[in-house]
């Protein structure tokens, strides 16, 4: 479980994330829309402690992190990193390692899970991704879709009790979008709670049981996605979904 209360954040004066409140249950699965600049990398990274905030708290299970610099909350992060997985939005891969490699990694350095088992646990998660005949290329190697589905295996490798995902579909094709819709709802079927920013509706859509909107730091609309994306009550929802034109068109009588 996720609580974040009153969350607000600060970049050179500017307010970024204005008094966020939110909770992200045990197997609930996530979407956080909204337009460019609105907040979503930077409330995600708030999450598991990637980044300072200025005010309110950020609870994760029994671990809380207060405002302030959170590298002097060494403990308590590490702790949280331990169950809370994340995929950046440009992957952050590891260049100077194989995509198997980029997988096992954190498993056998930080977990200190056997090699054998590492490797095999690897294989799997790469062969989930669809990418077991490109466990040895290096990231310079892959494609930018490829390389996206390797830092998702390498989340999923830490088995982690939430996982955070920044536009995990930007560089995916269609019919990839389709093989990670159904891969993340088998693991949430198994548990895994979700929170993923996204600019594919259709992700939101299939997989998400609630979508936030972030505008301006603020979340200025919730719910079910089948409201939210299709009759939002919010005119910025409306217009970010691209519905506000239609609209006005209408009264235009076209
Ligand atoms: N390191 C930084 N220093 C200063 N300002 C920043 C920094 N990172 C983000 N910002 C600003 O904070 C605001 C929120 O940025 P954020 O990256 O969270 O937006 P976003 O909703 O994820 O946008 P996008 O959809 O484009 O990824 C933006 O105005 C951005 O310019
Ligand atoms: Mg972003």
């Amino acid at each position: 479980m996720i609580e974040v209360e009153k969350l607000s954040k600060r970049y050179d004066g500017r307010l970024v994330l204005d008094g966020i409140d939110a909770t992200f249950a045990p197997g609930e699965v996530t979407a956080l829309v909204g337009p460019s600049g609105g907040g979503k990398s930077t409330l995600l990274r708030c999450l598991n402690g990637l980044e300072s905030f200025d005010a309110g708290v950020v609870r994760v299970g029994s671990d809380a992190l207060a405002p302030g610099d959170v590298r002097a909350q060494g403990e308590k992060v590490r702790s949280i990193r331990r169950r809370v997985g994340f995929v950046f939005q440009q992957w952050h891969l590891f260049a100077h390692r194989t995509a198997l490699g980029n997988v096992t990694e954190a498993p056998l350095h930080v977990k200190g899970v056997g090699r054998k088992e590492a490797l095999e646990r690897g294989r799997e998660l790469l062969e989930k991704v669809g990418l077991s005949h490109r466990q040895d290329a290096y990231p310079s190697e892959l494609s930018g879709g490829e390389q996206q589905r390797v830092a998702i295996a390498r989340a999923l490798a830490m088995e982690p009790e939430v996982l955070l995902m920044d536009e995990p579909t930007s560089a995916l094709d269609p019919e990839r979008v389709g093989a990670l819709i159904d891969l993340l709802e088998q693991l949430r079927s198994e548990g895994l709670t979700l929170v993923s920013v996204t600019h594919e509706m259709r992700f939101a859509r299939e997989l998400a049981s609630r979508v936030l909107v972030l505008y301006g730091g603020r979340i200025i609309e919730e719910g079910p996605p089948e409201r939210v994306l299709a009759s939002p009550h919010h005119e910025r929802t409306r217009a970010f979904l691209g519905l506000g034109r239609v609209a006005s068109l209408r009264t235009m009588g076209a």
